[in-house]
């Protein structure tokens, strides 16, 4: 028999798909529309509903889909996805990096592209093609239970983290064996929550997501991120899944953008049983197809819905065509036609969770930890170095004077809280729930300082408090659709027996270190916190170490900037590590020896408490006062914030042109000074401020950063360099324009006024 041209590799890909397109019924045109979850079984999705696509499929899934394809008419190969996000959360023993949250402290692209590459090696090997991944929505109301899947609240930062990770996953190109495609999500502005309620409404206007939301996706569109995923929420009214200016006009018209759009989970039924804006699955497939979406993510009434919508005249069949066509593409552009890229045992017993891969987390994670408070107790002891058997030494070698340190706190020894969501045990697939990833392949704090303190010290570990469990929602076990809700965290009262233990503990200790912060059960779709405050027996914990005088260190793992009590504000030093991964106990304990040097920045903001929601530090000017009556409205901890072991000062920030056109470069220089004792990693922060714009604009934005190690007593000259065109606001038709007048170079170490130096341009035209 003659082999069809869509099967022949020599053929344009442009010809392969007409080809094939031609041989298509309408329900395997639907079918390859259709993304379906793979837990409940496949064969059944692949030879009954033609789907293209499924995702969470356990290895053994993986391997019953792909048998099945082979039994198929025209073996059109599947697009197997997941939602490996920061490295393959569901397969067992794979490389767990820190949250997205965590990779944007280093202010880093290089760390987010090699933590991109990494997954993208191991997932291949492994049958998947597809990631959801990276987010790019931005962080506003810290309520939100996805906080910790963004890379904060920064357009620029986003943009430039997210386009690292899209060239991490998709490598030299897609027929690189090791690419796998990325997934641009959501689509755009589902972060611009009420009160922080998951895909609520997104009261958001078009410039301002013009203005904020819409440029880190623009930019990874433009980077060729290969796949988009839309957001839940609605925005005036319209769910972005059938938002046809956004889909159409902006992401393939404007942006020129060629790839693959999914909705995501059951945004096509939701339009039914939940946002109640279509009769039936009918109306509801048909709109979203002409709104213009290619895959339907776990709609199985699509199959039907959107046959009857052809047979009835609500949707043109060319739309499908179009709509399959531009799913081929991917699959064609993948190779998937020769070599369906099926599991590789071989290359996976080589790659998936190796010790280069480990070393590669190690690093992404120490970049990660960001020191926010130190009165001087860190580095403990003075500082000290790696020796040669693992276990940290003075830094002559000699053996360090005895130190009592006490760990405490529920996050100490907590390996799902320190892994975050999308990790094994997160709850998102079944065959992972219980097990989760090998438990050694995971070092918590305890582990870490076990392993790393001088043989002399003395380590005592005492739990102090419990964070809650969890437990059944009362609202019942099932959604509307018949998908099961998530249990929901039931706080833990404070416990006076683990409280005692930990104040004993302290006590008999020159140090304390308290691990606090938020666990699974605070985090996720569906999750978000009502409150910002620790849960659970901690804020007591802290409370009553506090009172025994005992130096303290907080460290604070958690999904999302936490309000802190003051007994924690007061503490000593503070760390955050968000949801450090798998080496992040590991790091923590290099950090606070001071065998590494803190180098993380924080990227979004830390609320001093929940009613100032939402604080971030590029807001609009324009308010009345600066305050609240009863409170006051400055952060705890501002964008861009992270001290070191040293003491650095910023001076004479100079620029050499500050008259300019349009079309000019600002090219400034700073002095950064080391004046203390210790190295220090400097992320040098470029803002800038529009004086006056003609519609209200934020006082600051960042526009560049320059990564700088300086040695003690060393001051280095960093070159800021700036294009004018970067220097824009968005006018009333949502035009992106340099407005002619004065500006500021803002330079330093935080978006913190008192941390910037400030230096005038002016822009002609
Ligand atoms: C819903 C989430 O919103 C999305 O981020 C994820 O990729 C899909 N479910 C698939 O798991």
């Amino acid at each position: 028999m003659d082999t069809p041209p869509y099967q022949d590799p020599s053929l344009p890909i442009r010809e392969r798909v007409a080809d094939l397109l031609s041989r298509m019924t309408l329900p395997e045109k639907v079918g390859q529309m259709l993304q379906l979850d793979a837990q409940p079984g496949v064969e059944d999705l692949v030879l009954d509903k033609h789907v293209g696509s499924i995702l969470h499929a356990s290895p053994q899934r993986v391997l019953e889909a792909l048998d099945a394809v082979e039994r198929t008419r025209l073996r059109i190969p599947l697009l197997v996805a997941d939602d490996a996000i920061h490295g393959y959360s569901f397969w067992r023993g794979a490389t767990i990096f820190p949250t997205q949250l965590g990779v944007a402290a280093s202010w880093d692209p290089a760390a987010a592209e090699a933590m991109a590459r990494v997954t993208a090696v191991e997932v291949s090997a492994t049958g998947l093609h597809w990631t959801f991944s990276p987010v790019v929505c931005i962080t506003r109301d810290l309520r939100w239970g996805r906080v910790t899947e963004t890379f904060g609240e920064d357009p620029f930062l986003i943009g430039e983290l997210a386009s690292a990770m899209v060239r991490g996953y998709q490598g030299d190109g897609l027929d690189d064996p090791t690419a796998i495609l990325a997934c641009a999500k959501h689509f755009a502005g589902y972060s611009e929550t009420q009160g922080g309620r998951d895909a609520s409404e997104a009261d958001i206007s078009r410039r301002k997501l013009r203005s904020w939301f819409l440029p880190p996706f623009e930019r990874v569109a433009r980077e060729g991120a290969r796949t988009f995923m839309i957001g839940y929420q609605s925005t005036d009214g319209v769910p972005i899944v059938v938002n046809r200016w956004l889909l159409q006009d902006v992401l393939r018209g404007e942006w020129g953008w060629t790839g693959t759009l999914i909705t995501d989970w059951d945004n096509v039924g939701r339009m039914v049983w939940e946002q109640k804006i279509a009769p039936d699955h009918e109306h509801a497939a048909a709109n979203a197809v002409n709104a213009g979406n290619d895959m339907v993510m776990t709609t199985p009434g699509f199959f039907e819905g959107a046959q009857k919508a052809v047979a009835n005249g609500l949707v043109d069949e060319s739309q499908l065509d179009a709509a399959v066509a531009r799913i081929l593409t991917i699959k064609f552009e993948l190779g998937l036609f020769e070599d369906p890229r099926r599991p590789d045992p071989v290359r996976q017993a080589e790659v998936i969770g190796s010790d280069d891969h480990q070393d590669i987390n190690l690093h992404v994670t120490r970049r990660s930890l960001v020191l926010l408070q130190n009165s001087g107790v860190l580095p403990l002891g003075g500082g000290l170095e790696s020796g040669l058997d693992g276990r940290a030494t003075a830094p002559d070698g000699s053996v360090p004077p005895p130190v009592r340190i006490a760990l405490v706190g529920p996050n100490a020894d907590d390996v799902d809280a320190q892994l975050g969501d999308w990790a094994g045990r997160s709850g998102q697939v079944d065959w992972m729930r219980e097990e989760g990833h090998p438990r050694e392949m995971t070092e918590t704090v305890l582990d870490g300082l076990s392993g790393l303190l001088p043989e002399s010290w003395e380590l005592t570990y005492a739990k102090g408090a419990e964070i809650g469990a969890l437990g059944p929602d009362p609202e019942g076990e099932t959604y509307p659709d018949g998908q099961p809700r998530m249990a929901i965290l039931h706080p833990a009262a404070p416990d006076e027996a683990l409280i005692a233990e930990a104040v004993a503990a302290a006590q008999a200790s020159d140090h304390v270190v308290a691990v606090v912060g938020d666990t699974i059960g605070l985090m996720g779709e569906t999750r978000s916190t009502a409150t910002l405050e620790l849960v659970g027996g901690q804020v007591a914990l802290l409370d009553a170490l506090a009172a025994t005088g005992t130096p303290m260190t907080v460290v604070v793992i958690a999904s999302k900037p936490l309000v802190l009590p003051d007994s924690a504000l007061g503490a000593d030093a503070i760390v955050w590590a968000a949801n450090p991964g798998m080496r992040g106990g590991r790091a923590i304990a290099e950090l606070l020896l001071g065998t590494i040097e803190p180098a993380g920045r924080l990227p979004l903001t830390f609320a001093r408490h929940v009613g100032q929601q939402p604080v971030y530090y590029n807001g609009l000017r324009g308010q009345h006062g600066s305050r609240y009556a009863d409170l006051t409205q400055d952060p705890a901890f501002a964008f861009g914030e992270g001290l070191t072991y040293s003491t650095v000062e910023y001076s004479d920030l100079t620029v050499a042109n500050p008259v300019l056109g349009r079309d000019g470069v600002v090219r400034a220089q700073v002095t950064v000074t080391n004046t203390g004792a210790r190295p220090s990693h400097e992320v040098v922060q470029v803002y800038v401020s529009d004086l006056v714009t003609s519609l209200t604009w934020a006082e600051k934005e960042l526009k560049a950063y320059r990564h700088v190690d300086v040695e003690p007593g060393e001051s280095v000259v960093v070159d800021v360099e700036l294009p004018v065109a970067d220097c824009t606001i968005v006018d009333a038709e949502g035009r992106r324009v340099v407005e002619p007048g004065e500006f500021e170079l803002l330079v330093g170490r935080s978006s913190r006024d008192r941390d910037l130096l400030r230096a005038g341009f002016t822009v002609t035209g």
